[in-house]
């Protein structure tokens, strides 16, 4: 079991990666400052799977449970399931000291974490992340939101958790692509920290394609790790926070013209860091051997490489309109060199066209 602070004064608190976590979440639970209460938030297929052992678990919490399942998938960041979140809430009468617990992937976390920031002005909230992506990634830092139809996480807060409690188990069941994706996560992570990481994961590519618990158990914490310090540092994403988003920019273009089926998050995630590498490579002097290993290890996960399912020229249009299009400009994060993330406004706009081009030929 590894334990992971995230220091943020008053709201400081643990992740924990490791197997067998329900029995530690209930404990959690029943040593916390709550009433006497406690909400469950999961969605369809997590629920048939785990939610028999993770209710079973949380008895030993001694708060009374009740539970609600979201349909799977993006739809259910909306404002209608987060009212379903706040009708069950109010029909169990939780109060402000009652804790919303998310027990699933990205999707359940977001927007449980959302319910919880706003119903009576912030109830705790606690995150049971079941998706790679959800482990390393959402449900550390506090970034809780729904989507718009205008655009996705349009509508959030930042609430930070209670506590994390990231069940290693539970990832074996995760289907392939879901698990790939995650995987995009922490190869955009492993650039962002150095440090060897690239080599660490290149050298145990067939253990992690594998799941193989011990080395998930590093990759989980590691990554959290790198989290926990960027969020340390800049809750509110003023400065060092932005770091997160490399490879995002291009990843959310083609996520969107891909009207979020065609491509999953991490898959155009994989894509996307590509081309912030290959324009490192033209305008923050990063070495090419960088984006030779990071191709390596995509493929060797199943991520692709390109996106020949979207239009370019659709996909530039889109990466105006991206909400991080600040006076005009795209502010781009870029990479020196492994560990040496650097942020830069409005790059040519030529340069990002030909980069773009590249990545959605036909792979
Ligand atoms: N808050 C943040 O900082 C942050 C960061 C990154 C992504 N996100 C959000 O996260 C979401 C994507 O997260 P996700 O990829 O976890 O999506 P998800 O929650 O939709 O999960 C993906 C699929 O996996 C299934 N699943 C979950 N756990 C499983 C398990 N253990 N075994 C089998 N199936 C399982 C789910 O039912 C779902 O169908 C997006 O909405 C994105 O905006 C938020
Ligand atoms: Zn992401």
């Amino acid at each position: 079991m590894r334990l992971i602070r995230v220091e943020l004064g008053e709201r400081s608190y643990n992740v924990v990666a490791g197997e067998g976590l329900f029995p530690l979440c209930a404990q959690f639970l029943r040593e916390g400052n709550y009433s006497g209460k406690a909400l469950v938030i999961t969605d369809r297929t997590v629920e048939r799977l785990y939610a028999g052992s993770f209710m079973a678990a949380l008895r030993e919490s001694g708060l009374a449970l009740s539970q609600i399942a979201v349909p799977d998938g993006e739809e259910a960041k909306s404002l209608e399931w987060a009212g379903k979140i706040y009708d069950k809430a109010v029909e169990e009468k939780l109060d402000r000291r009652s804790p919303f617990i998310a027990l699933g992937g990205g999707v359940p976390g977001d927007l449980a974490g959302f319910a919880a920031a706003t119903y009576m002005r912030g109830a705790p909230f606690l995150q049971v992340p079941t998706t790679l992506l959800a482990q390393v990634d959402a449900s550390v830092g506090g970034k809780v939101a729904i989507n718009h139809p205008a655009g996705k996480n349009m509508i959030g807060a930042f609430h930070q958790p209670d506590a994390v409690f990231a069940d290693l188990e539970t990832l074996k069941t995760l289907p392939a692509r879901d698990y790939a994706s995650g995987l995009a996560e922490v190869i955009k992570t492993a650039c962002l920290d150095g440090g060897g990481w690239l080599d660490f994961l290149l050298g145990r590519r067939d253990l992690i394609a594998a799941r193989d618990l011990k080395v998930l158990g590093e990759i989980v914490s590691r990554c959290c790790r790198y989290k926990a310090l960027i969020v340390a540092g800049d809750e509110r994403e003023q400065g060092q926070r932005m770091f997160l988003n490399l490879g995002h920019t291009f990843a959310h273009a083609i996520e969107a013209e891909g009207g979020f089926r065609l491509y999953t998050h991490g898959e155009a995630v994989a894509v996307g860091l590509l081309g912030a590498l290959a324009l490192s490579e033209e305008f923050a002097g990063l070495q090419k051997n960088v984006r030779q290993e990071v191709s390596e290890l995509l493929s060797a996960f199943g991520l692709p490489l390109t996106a020949g399912k979207v239009d370019p020229g659709r996909t530039f249009a889109t990466l105006w309109r991206d909400k991080k299009a600040l006076n005009n400009k795209l502010r781009w994060v870029l990479l020196k060199a492994p560990g040496e993330p650097l942020v830069k406004d409005g790059l040519p706009p030529e340069a990002v066209r030909e980069t773009l081009a590249a990545l959605l030929k036909d792979g």
